[in-house]
């Protein structure tokens, strides 16, 4: 299958100093939602970053006032109706992206503000570190999409959260607001607004940077515990069943729905 073409303005990858890198998800006026050309090319700039061993931090964060509103609803549909790629192929730009995600070897951090909602929240389990502004909310509704949860989120989010609180927030698919997902210990700390957000990640950031490389690199690996095979048998069995529900009347009736709006 042919890439999917992304408008390179879509995602910015900007190279700061000391080996940090920058990816920010710029297509705003869809809330960042994420194409499969963006997932592509994250995958892609992901994976390149890990042969270059001078950068060691990541900081993944959205343009506009989102984080991400998640997989965007067109490509779901039209990956039904059309020739795309299944989410649970191999090669869907979905898994690769989550693959580069799960053998990223910089360090990920997330800044968000905003929306972080779908695979933008469960991203966030994957990540190092993540700081929010108070605006901002984590939301899984994957159930009143017609869907189940993705990216092992069925696994780690029990893990972090304890089961029952996991089957409040994947269940019911409310919206977590920052303070809450502090709490709940799925984001580091929160901030007052997009420019604190900024700063205090840039001052973590080189923060982290200062640190002995070797012994941060070893600690973090130690940390993540992966490669673990627990979390790819459970994304590969949250996919196949997220292919069947995505094809099923009733997913599709829900996103068309929200597409005609
Ligand atoms: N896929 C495709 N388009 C999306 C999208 C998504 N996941 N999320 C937002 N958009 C589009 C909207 O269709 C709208 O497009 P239009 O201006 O061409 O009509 C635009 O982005 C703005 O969205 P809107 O809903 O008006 O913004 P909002 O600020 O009021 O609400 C959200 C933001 C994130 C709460 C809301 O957009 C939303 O619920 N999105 C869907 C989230 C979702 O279900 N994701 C999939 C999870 S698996």
């Amino acid at each position: 299958m042919a890439a999917p073409e992304i408008d390179q303005a879509d995602l910015l990858v900007e190279r700061g100093t000391r080996g940090l890198v920058t990816i920010t998800l710029n297509r705003a006026a869809k809330r960042n939602a994420l194409t499969n050309a963006m997932y592509d090319a994250l995958a892609a700039t992901l994976t390149e970053l890990n042969s270059d061993s001078e950068v060691r931090v990541v900081v993944l964060t959205g343009a506009g006032g989102s984080f991400t509103a998640g997989n965007d609803l067109a490509d779901f549909v039209s990956s039904v109706e059309g020739a795309d790629a299944r989410p649970a192929d191999q090669d869907a730009p979905v898994t690769r992206f989550q693959r580069a995600v799960l053998r990223a070897r910089p360090l990920l951090v997330a800044a968000v503000d905003g929306p972080a909602v779908g695979i933008g929240a469960t991203l966030l389990l994957h990540c190092d570190l993540v700081y929010a502004t108070a605006r901002s909310y984590l939301q899984t509704p994957f159930v009143d999409l017609g869907l189940v949860p993705e990216f092992a989120s069925s696994l780690l989010l029990p893990q972090r959260v304890g089961p029952q609180r996991a089957a409040e927030l994947l269940l019911f698919g409310d919206r977590i607001p920052a303070q809450r997902a502090h709490e709940l210990g799925l984001v580091n700390a929160v901030l007052p607004d997009a420019d604190t957000l900024r700063e205090h990640v840039d001052t973590r950031v080189a923060a982290l940077l200062a640190k002995p490389a070797g012994a941060l690199a070893l600690t973090r690996n130690l940390l993540r515990g992966y490669p673990d095979e627990r979390i790819n048998e459970r994304s590969a069995l949250e996919s196949t069943h997220f292919t069947e529900r995505l094809a099923s009347p009733e997913a599709m009736a829900i996103m068309r729905s929200f597409l005609k709006r």
